[in-house]
């Protein structure tokens, strides 16, 4: 007995270690956004190269721990990916992937056709004139194949045409639009399903809830469904600011392009706190205002009524996808913290904004508790 009761005492203080090691595991794990929202949709955030290459040790931890999705915030859009014709710099491209897979995080592309961020050789000849149709098919074409195929089953959901219409529902006159016309789109969705039959498509757009820009929305979603084409998602940015849009306009959309039978998405969600320069500000990057200081009122931290009011905003942003957890299937950060932010430079350059759920220190913004919080209380009671 003698020799006994030590060992006993030692099995003892290793069960309640190991006990308690075990349920310090589960606390992180059950504090995590990708935990508790992992019934409702994916969670995900945008990665900048500092975060693919692993330089932002501190933001690459907070990804890791709470989030399940990724998307590249850049480096797939064609001026990158796409330099010059025909020659293909994927190495940032790549390691996203390799990233992703490595941590088990769902992977969408971003972004096969857009007006902003393309090359200008895409739409002009060596003499500098616009292409015919033909060759900006062909362009388009070979651009789509070329990306969509290298990833294959390895990207899941690939945003295919970005920002093509306006708030009143009028197509956006691109080059696209100008050189091909409004089939430019089905084409697009075309030359991606055809280089990766698995992958989801989506169509992705700004200013989403506008009542022009959402009707001309599930109109096109109709017309590529008519056409055989496939079409998965509406991807709904989601800029947003601290008043518009309002919630109710917010709903409105997100069951109106769930009524067109199409998963809705949130890709790239941040709440400015800065005052907004004009309402309904948008995403148009080439839209820029010159700087103004009384603009960007709060260079040294956010008072405490508008951090709250902030906080408040999101919360209720949150509550509402939660709500519509069956109609969404993807809510994404445009960012890791607001440090990272490009709502600093856009729509005035050289701000101070406050839109993403980390701040400048890395550290969780009290939504992120709450968000937590809310969802332990529900399940409990369930
Ligand atoms: C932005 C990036 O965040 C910036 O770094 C870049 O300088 C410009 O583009 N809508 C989109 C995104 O679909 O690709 C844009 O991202 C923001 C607006």
């Amino acid at each position: 007995m003698k020799v006994l009761t030590p060992i006993l005492s030692l099995c003892l203080a290793f069960a309640i270690f190991s006990c308690s090691a075990n349920k310090k595991e589960y606390e992180v794990k059950e504090t995590s956004l990708k935990e508790a929202l992992k019934d409702k949709f994916l969670i995900g955030t945008a990665l900048n190269t500092n975060h693919i290459w692993g330089k932002d040790t501190a933001a690459i931890k907070i990804v890791t721990e709470q989030f399940n999705s990724i998307v590249a915030e850049n480096c797939m859009k064609s001026m990158y990916i796409q330099p010059t014709e025909g020659e293909f710099y994927f190495k940032d491209a790549d390691k996203f992937v390799e990233y992703g897979e490595q941590n088990n995080l769902y992977i969408t592309g971003h972004t096969l056709i857009w007006h902003s961020q393309t090359p200008d050789w895409f739409f002009t000849d060596d003499k500098g004139k616009d292409v015919s149709r033909e060759v900006l098919i062909e362009r388009m074409k070979n651009h789509i194949k070329t990306v969509v195929s290298r990833y294959k089953g390895r990207i899941k959901g690939w945003d295919v045409v970005n920002e093509a219409i306006l708030e009143d529902g009028s197509w956006r006159n691109s080059k696209f639009y100008k050189i091909i016309g409004e089939d430019f789109i089905s084409l697009a969705f075309q030359f991606a399903h055809e280089a990766d039959p698995d992958a989801e498509l989506y169509y992705n757009d700004y200013n989403e809830w506008h009542a022009g820009k959402r009707d001309a929305i599930v109109k096109l979603v109709n017309s590529l469904k008519e056409k055989g084409l496939r079409i998965d998602g509406v991807g709904m940015q989601g800029h947003l600011g601290m008043d518009y849009p309002s919630l109710d306009e917010y709903r409105a959309a997100i069951d109106t392009y769930s009524s067109a039978g199409v998963k809705v998405l949130i890709t790239e969600l941040d709440v400015s706190a800065l005052p907004s320069p004009r309402r309904d500000i948008g995403a148009n990057i080439a839209d820029t205002e010159a700087y103004r200081q009384e603009m960007n009122p709060y260079t040294n931290g956010l008072p405490d009524s508008i951090s709250s009011a902030w906080n408040k905003r999101m919360g209720e942003l949150f509550n509402l996808f939660i709500d519509n957890s069956d109609k969404i299937a993807r809510v994404t950060m445009w960012g890791v913290t607001d440090g990272d932010s490009w709502k600093n430079n856009y729509p005035m350059p050289g701000r101070t904004d406050y839109p993403l759920l980390f701040d400048r220190q890395y550290k969780a913004k009290p939504v992120v508790k709450e968000i937590i919080n809310k969802l332990k209380v529900k399940k409990s009671k369930k």
